[in-house]
């Protein structure tokens, strides 16, 4: 099969640019678009055959609910069976945007593949002109998983969607680069008090600022669980080739981590604030100004893979607390580093 990208102008709401990808959506196809958080693949949820080629694309494991994107809130009573208060007041103060709702699905309405034999599903209405624009035109609703292979970072470019799915999805929209650069906050309403499933650019204290206390269980909480109620957390997510360690934000010991992995003639690659530049690893991939949670999460992702393009056979990330999107930032590099720290070895 040959992907197609083509470039949607964000500024122009012109729906003839969208008419490619309603068609092929329409026929049973995925096509990949741009969120404000990261690219999405989607196929129309109600169409089993067209969810089951998001799986085969992405090599998804089947056992892993997929998003429903809709364009509208007024669609969520199609798919609900019944709102939660709570999650009113959600979509409307949080959407469109970072925010996925998981509420108890009505029965027989969405393709089995979508919900993975859950009794719910989470809904979020995205902030992209483009992704909004394609919902309306198409007026369906849209399963879409992060558009990359599973296991890799999520995609923050088309080109990003491209490494990883190229031959096998017929169409990108390349919107740019994602704003968020992080997937969605996934909250679960079906519990109380709710829950965070997976933390994201909707925080914690935000929630908790209109409907109360929000539950966010760390990541090593979520581990001890046999099940984890976002199945896909339980996967090994986000990995670059080289093994990530995570390292403290402290200019001293960052310096001795890598004059120490120098010595056993490792190469390193750094992600960390600007200012770690000075420190001469193999390969600095920046953080951006110290302390500016927006700029890691932005660029995450495109660094996490930007390591992979290099010959480095280590890569250290520096931390960053869990205030605010530092939640979500670093669920991720923990992921990313399977929990590994490096340890200095004081001399
Ligand atoms: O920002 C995002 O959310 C992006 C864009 C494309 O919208 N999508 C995304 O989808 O990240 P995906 O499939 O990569 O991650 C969805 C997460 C998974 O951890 C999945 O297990 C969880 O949400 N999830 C989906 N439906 C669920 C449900 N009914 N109950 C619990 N967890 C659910
Ligand atoms: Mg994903």
């Amino acid at each position: 099969m040959k992907t197609s990208c083509i470039s949607v102008d964000i500024f122009v709401d012109n729906s003839e640019n969208y008419s490619q990808a309603v068609d092929l959506l329409n026929k049973g196809e995925v096509v990949a678009f741009p969120t404000e958080t990261v690219y999405g693949l989607g196929a129309v949820a109600t169409n089993e055959d067209a969810v089951k080629k998001i799986f085969a694309a992405k090599g998804r494991p089947s056992d892993n609910p997929l998003i429903v994107h809709i364009g509208s809130i007024e669609e969520v009573s199609t798919y609900i069976e019944k709102v939660p208060e709570i999650a009113k007041k959600c979509m409307e103060k949080f959407w469109p945007g970072p925010l996925t709702i998981v509420m108890k699905a009505k029965k027989n309405v969405l393709a089995p593949s979508v919900t993975a034999g859950l009794s719910t599903v989470g809904l979020r209405m995205p902030d992209h002109p483009v992704a909004l624009t394609l919902l309306q035109t198409l007026k369906k609703p849209v399963a879409a998983p992060s558009a990359n292979k599973s296991g890799k970072p999520s995609p923050t470019k088309a080109k990003h969607v491209e490494e990883d799915l190229q031959g096998q999805i017929p169409l990108i929209l390349d919107g740019g680069t994602t704003g968020i650069g992080l997937e969605s906050t996934v909250l679960d309403v079906t519990v109380t008090p709710p829950a965070i499933l997976r933390p994201g650019g909707i925080t914690k204290e935000m929630l908790e600022e209109v409907i109360g206390e929000v539950i966010q269980p760390t990541l090593s909480e979520q581990d001890q669980k046999e099940t984890p109620k976002a199945p896909g957390m339980k996967y090994t997510h986000y990995a670059p080739n080289a093994p990530v360690y995570l390292v403290e934000q402290n200019i001293e010991t960052v310096r001795k981590a890598i004059e120490q992995l120098h010595q056993k003639g490792e190469v390193v690659a750094l992600l960390a604030p600007s200012e770690y530049e000075q420190l001469n690893p193999d390969h600095f991939f920046s953080f951006g100004q110290q302390g500016n949670k927006d700029e890691i999460g932005a660029k995450l992702y495109d660094d996490l893979r930007a390591c992979d393009k290099t010959n480095a056979s280590i890569i250290l990330a520096t931390t960053t607390s869990i205030e605010g999107v530092g939640a979500a930032i670093m669920n991720r590099l923990e992921k990313a580093a399977g929990r590994k720290w490096y340890s200095v070895k004081e001399n």
